[in-house]
């Protein structure tokens, strides 16, 4: 049943291509996004002025990727918050505030507590859920589904890729009520979208690569991650799955912070994990990347760089290149998280750890 893999979770990283387009499907017709359920009007819609991305985990690293794109479609403010802080603040709320909520397994205790808070002030709740008629999708007044079909690994992969697809065209969604964007835009960036199966299934063309990889490294006492940008919060994932999976100190930062502390952990032979945005893309965020890679190297760390194929600027600062395939800016995070996914099992079943079960975890938290 692990489809001739070790371990499920490998199995889950490789149906990646398959939960993006299931999730994608039938979510655009007749030149419209449609959620799966919706009990409130397109006007309250088009009326929200304010979004919350409420979630944990991994979840939450879905919503900080989503608000770079939700914002530049709909020019709405997002905020992005862990669902157990959200809940004990006094977060302003409205009508016109849509909270929304992400949750594979829609009964985490936390993101469920937030809903209800957030329904109390009379916010709109759009649940973004991957099981059928769990608790958070039936108290919420809209819901879109992932189709990331069961996840058996602990460590959240396919259902995280299918959240930022989901997140995403709820973005569309706003947009085109609020008439940010063109039908043509919308039509345009859902096919972008719709590319990414194919996108994702290259990227698995590295796994052999990145395994060997996670062999090589497997003994380090801590891995660092940086990014920027919509790099930043992959950075983030890669390094949950990493603590998560191999037992093992990591952090994620914004490259833009080394300079303000975290620069003083570069030690010699420290690996440190780098997401590139592409060098098409905004010339700037890559020239800053590509220093902050030299000023770590030059203080010893082993760069490994998650890069666009073909970007030769990066290649001399990379001790290890992994090339990914080049998409828009938007969407990178749905292939620069897949080598992450594959670094933090390698390691953990090369450290002989229990990649689908790790210790202490419950695949949903069903406790505040
Ligand atoms: C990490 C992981 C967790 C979950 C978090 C939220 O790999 O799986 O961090 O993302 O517990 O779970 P859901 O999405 O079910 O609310």
């Amino acid at each position: 049943e692990k489809g001739g893999h070790e371990y499920f979770m490998l199995k889950e990283i490789e149906e990646q291509p398959e939960a993006l387009a299931n999730t994608l499907r039938g979510h655009f017709e007749s030149g419209r996004i449609i959620l799966d359920e919706q009990r409130i009007s397109d006007q309250d819609l088009r009326d929200v002025d304010k979004v919350f991305v409420v979630a944990c985990g991994s979840a939450y690293h879905s919503g900080l990727v989503a608000k770079y794109a939700i914002e530049h479609w709909t020019r709405l403010p997002v905020e992005v918050e862990l669902a157990s802080e959200f809940r004990y603040r006094d977060p302003v709320l409205d009508r016109d505030t849509l909270v929304v909520a992400v949750s594979q397994s829609g009964e985490t205790a936390d993101t469920l507590e937030a809903v209800r808070h957030a329904r109390e002030q009379k916010a709109r709740v759009l649940a973004v859920c991957n099981t059928n008629g769990a608790q958070i999708p039936r108290e919420s007044d809209a819901v879109l589904y992932t189709h990331a079909g069961p996840e058996i690994g602990v460590a959240s992969t396919k259902a995280f890729l299918a959240q930022i697809a989901a997140n995403y065209l709820v973005g569309l969604a706003l947009a085109q009520a609020r008439g940010t964007k063109y039908p043509d835009e919308v039509a345009r960036e859902f096919a972008e979208l719709e590319a990414m199966p194919a996108a994702v299934q290259k990227v698995l063309s590295t796994v052999d690569q990145v395994r060997d990889l996670g062999r090589r490294i497997a003994d380090s006492k801590a891995v660092l991650f940086l990014g920027r940008h919509v790099g930043f919060p992959v950075a983030l994932e890669g390094a949950l799955k990493l603590k998560e999976l191999a037992y093992m100190h990591a952090e994620g930062f914004a490259a833009g912070e080394l300079k303000h502390g975290p620069i003083a952990l570069i030690e010699e032979g420290l690996p440190v994990v780098v997401v590139m945005p592409s060098p098409k893309g905004r010339a700037v965020l890559h020239s800053k990347l590509v220093s902050n890679i030299s000023e770590i190297q030059a203080r010893g760390a082993r760069t490994i760089v998650i890069a666009e194929e073909g970007d030769e600027t990066v290649r001399p600062f990379a001790d290890e290149l992994i090339e990914v395939p080049a998409v828009p800016t938007l969407l990178q995070p749905l292939v620069s998280t897949v080598p992450l996914q594959v670094l933090a099992a390698e390691i953990a079943r090369t450290r002989g750890y229990d990649v689908d079960k790790p210790r202490n975890l419950a695949k949903s938290v069903t406790v505040e």
